[in-house]
């Protein structure tokens, strides 16, 4: 092929790359066998004329709790915690396991403000990111606290601490508390040593 000949392929090859570009995004453009891509079912977000209120995603039936779903009867103030305190207990026994899956989640939501150790000296704190100074979690009155008591805490918040109910699975908040309690035998021996 000649040099003029190898350009005008190269010019051609160009424009046909530029001619397949389609600047309406709304648009897909030529569908080559489409195959199983639309889906003939309603989609989540669709309208769906078999209800009423054209909605494709149903509300729960009033009164009606989804499987492994457990409602959390409880508010956020003192006496409802006080109350979860005494109504609400461990599932899990301490375990390797079990505290290999605490610590995990201690370490995705908790450490970064309870710290390391559970002293409330977290990064965000000691970085003054964030300026509340976090409870320790291994002080006297954290050991006393029923396990219930932090169940509530996790899921609701406490004071200026948010609520995570929405993002730790309840089992999970459980497996956290073993963790806890584990940092708080830690502490005290730790600080047995140093006595
Ligand atoms: C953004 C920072 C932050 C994160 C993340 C956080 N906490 Fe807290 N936590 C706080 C602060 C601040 C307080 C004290 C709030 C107050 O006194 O108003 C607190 C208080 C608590 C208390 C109450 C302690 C007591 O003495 O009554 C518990 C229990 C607790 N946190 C557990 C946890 C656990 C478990 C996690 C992880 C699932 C967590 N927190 C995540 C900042 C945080």
């Amino acid at each position: 092929m000649s040099g003029t000949n190898i350009k005008i392929a190269f010019l051609f090859l160009i424009s046909v790359l530029l001619a397949s570009c389609n600047r309406d995004r709304n648009n897909p453009g030529w569908d080559y066998f489409p195959d199983m891509f639309y889906s003939t079912a309603y989609e989540s977000f669709t309208k769906n004329p078999n209800f009423a209120d054209s909605m494709t995603m149903r509300v729960p039936v009033a009164g009606t709790v989804p499987c492994g779903f457990t409602p959390f009867e409880y508010t956020l103030d003192p006496e409802s915690r006080i109350k979860a305190g005494k109504d609400l207990v461990n599932p899990f026994l301490s375990d390797s396991d079990l505290l290999l899956r605490g610590k995990a989640v201690y370490a995705t939501f908790c450490i970064g403000c309870h710290g390391i150790s559970g002293k409330g000296d977290g990064h965000l704190f000691a970085s003054k990111l964030y300026p509340l100074k976090p409870r320790s979690l291994v002080a006297d009155n954290a050991v006393k606290l029923h396990d219930g008591e932090i169940f509530h805490s996790i899921t609701l918040g406490f004071g200026s601490m948010g609520a995570h109910g929405s993002q730790i699975r309840p089992e999970d908040r459980w497996k956290v508390i073993l963790y806890i309690r584990k940092l708080q035998k830690e502490a005290n021996l730790d600080s047995g040593i140093k006595k």
